[in-house]
């Protein structure tokens, strides 16, 4: 979703621009531009498209400067345009400015602006700022104050970064709901909406809080509450490495992180486990957050997040005998939570930052509830919004559609559930050690599916002119058909379902004919004998069958047109290995359709707006 950039410094100001809308491209964009003051004189380039768009507008151009800002949009409020592109200007084109989030309030501020003869040119909910600032810079000279008398009238979330030629020294800024940050550099300076666009430069960042405006300029920043007070901030050294950010020689960032998925869990043991399988889990026992005496569990989280909890259900109910709610983070948000004591809301997020998640750890700590999060990005909202927290340690994931992450996921998740089982004395050590063990084996095994890869790209080969699929699993199994059939749709744009096997009867097993592939999740598990009836019930209607079944199981063969095997594992890790079949499936159908595999159409990594 829309990034956001700003520099003042001495380099060269179109490029320090440039490469940081570059490193934020992952989130998802249709348009970018730049506002850049040169000679005192403020200049706008924007441009549909990806940014090389820009780049080709800006090649040949020789713009000096020391101080810029850019904005890559994911469209909410009128179409990817130029016109709609950020950032947008003032009538008399000498400010700036830049906007992450949603302004609700936007028609009827319009409307009052209109009325005083400001005349709009966007469609854009943000516009009404840059005209409100003009209207307050009438009564001062301060840009900073402008913003400040502007944001007042405001409903809605942003993140806003903008600049005028009547103050060349300073971006001014501002937070409330949606993430931006200040990089410390010498004698240079950013602002970003994200971590990746300044980590090149440097790794010491402030980390803006909500309902705080302030400014940057070439040596010092300057931060305050919006109708308050100056505010002191710590500035955060970052202890990621810009390399995470490389592909590192594969064709797209998603195969790669497919392939990382053996060193991501080998890291995560490294964590949390010790060399007598004994579990440290240290952020979640804080002084005001007692899971021991945890009545139930409500998890929220969306997209692949929420798959991850619908896992987390089975572990934890399994492990912990403690009651555990899943939702849908947009549901969960208006629907009337019940406090009964003793509960914890948990969020699981890769970004740490989307705003359905982040709401509703909001809405639930209003509500007395605690919070457990489960996060990927260290110092992210949700991060340092929990009451605990339980990082996923997937390193770095730029491919739109979650992979290592959903796999750091299920072992986070699988490691926090024995750790609850022993505190809930449901799990004694022995056990807990040898579920530990099994743990310890699963890089290996996902290894050893990995080096199947070609043999899968075969098979997606086959299916990849299919314009449905059905994806069924049982138990454990079931989200892992969610999570396969929500890849295949990100990345391919085919439509695809995910389906509980056991609920085939009651309506999809209408849709089954000799054109309809069926992706089977089938490893042995409880559901087995089950879900092989379920296949049964596919294949007798001539449906084409693609199971994903244990190594070994030859009886099932006689009900695959085409057979994927994965290692004989324990049931609870199952996803974790099937997943891996399902992620290359998506990935080699995406490539052959020649579609843009990092970066689907309309899909943002970070989903910021509500
Ligand atoms: C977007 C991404 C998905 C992700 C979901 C939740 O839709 O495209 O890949 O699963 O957001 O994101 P989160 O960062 O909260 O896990």
């Amino acid at each position: 979703m829309c990034g956001i950039v700003g520099y003042v410094g001495e380099r060269d100001i179109s490029s320090v621009l440039l490469v940081g809308l570059e490193r934020l491209s992952y989130r998802g964009y249709d348009s970018s531009g730049i506002s850049i003051i040169s000679n005192g004189e403020l200049s706008t380039w924007k441009k549909q498209g990806k940014i090389v768009e820009l780049n080709n507008l800006l090649s040949g151009l020789s713009i000096k400067g020391s101080l810029g800002i850019g904005q890559t949009r994911w469209a909410t409020h009128g179409v990817p345009n130029e016109v709609n592109a950020h950032p947008h200007f003032s009538e008399t084109k000498k400010i700036a400015l830049v906007h992450n989030g949603i302004i609700e309030n936007y028609m009827e501020i319009k409307k009052r602006l209109i009325k005083n003869g400001h005349i709009f040119r966007s469609e854009t909910d943000t516009e009404v700022l840059i005209h409100s600032i003009e209207e307050h810079l009438e009564t001062t000279d301060s840009l900073l104050e402008a913003l400040e008398k502007t944001l007042s009238e405001i409903v809605g979330t942003y993140s806003i970064a903008t600049i005028s030629e009547a103050d060349p020294e300073k971006i001014v800024i501002a937070r409330k709901g949606s993430p931006l940050i200040i990089a410390l550099g010498k004698d240079e300076n950013f602002v970003s909406s994200d971590i990746n666009a300044i980590l090149t430069h440097t790794k010491k960042v402030i980390y803006l809080e909500d309902n705080e405006i302030g400014y940057v300029t070439k040596t010092s920043t300057f931060v305050k509450e919006i109708g308050g007070s100056e505010v002191q901030k710590e500035v955060k050294v970052i202890d990621w490495s810009p390399t995470d950010a490389e592909k590192n020689g594969y064709e797209h960032y998603m195969l790669k992180e497919i392939f990382e998925q053996p060193s991501v869990i080998r890291n995560i043991i490294s964590k949390y486990i010790d060399k007598d399988n004994n579990i440290t889990l240290s952020k979640i026992h804080q002084p005001n957050l007692d899971i021991s005496n945890v009545n139930r569990f409500i998890i929220q989280a969306c997209g692949t997040s929420w798959h991850a909890g619908l896992i987390a259900k089975y572990l934890i109910e399994s492990y912990a005998r403690v009651l555990t709610e899943v939702d849908i983070s947009s549901e969960f948000r208006y629907r009337q939570m019940i406090t009964q004591g003793h509960d914890i809301v948990m969020a699981i997020s890769q970004s740490g930052e989307t705003a359905d998640t982040l709401a509703c750890i909001r809405e639930a700590k209003s509500k007395f509830f605690k919070v457990l999060s489960f996060v990927n990005v260290k110092e992210s909202s949700i991060d340092r919004e929990s009451d605990g927290v339980v990082y996923s340690y997937a390193g770095q994931e730029i491919g739109v559609a979650s992979t290592k992450n959903f796999i750091a996921q299920l072992a986070t998740i699988y490691i926090f559930s024995i750790h609850l089982g022993l505190a809930k004395k449901h799990l004694n050590k022995e056990q807990a050690s040898e579920m530990i063990q099994e743990l310890r084996r699963i890089p290996d095994y996902i290894e050893s599916i990995l080096k199947k890869s070609e043999e899968i790209r075969t098979i997606a080969e086959k299916y990849c002119f299919s314009r449905e699929f059905l994806f069924i699993g049982r138990g454990v199994n079931y989200p892992t058909a969610l999570e396969g059939a929500l890849k295949l749709k990100e990345i391919s744009y085919i439509h695809a379902t995910g389906y509980a096997a056991g609920e085939l009867k009651h309506g999809p097993i209408a849709l089954i004919d000799a054109k309809l592939p069926v992706v089977c999740v089938a490893p042995q598990t409880l559901t087995y004998e089950k879900m092989v009836s379920n296949i049964q019930e596919v294949k007798t209607r001539k449906g084409k069958t693609i199971i994903i079944a244990t190594q070994g199981d030859e009886d099932i063969k006689s009900l695959a047109d085409d057979i994927i095997y994965i290692p004989k594992a324990s049931e609870d890790l199952t996803p974790i290995l099937a997943s891996v079949p399902l992620q290359l499936i998506s990935y080699y159908i995406a490539l052959k359709l020649d579609c843009d595999v990092d970066q689907p159409r309309n899909l943002a990594k970070s989903v910021t707006v509500e």
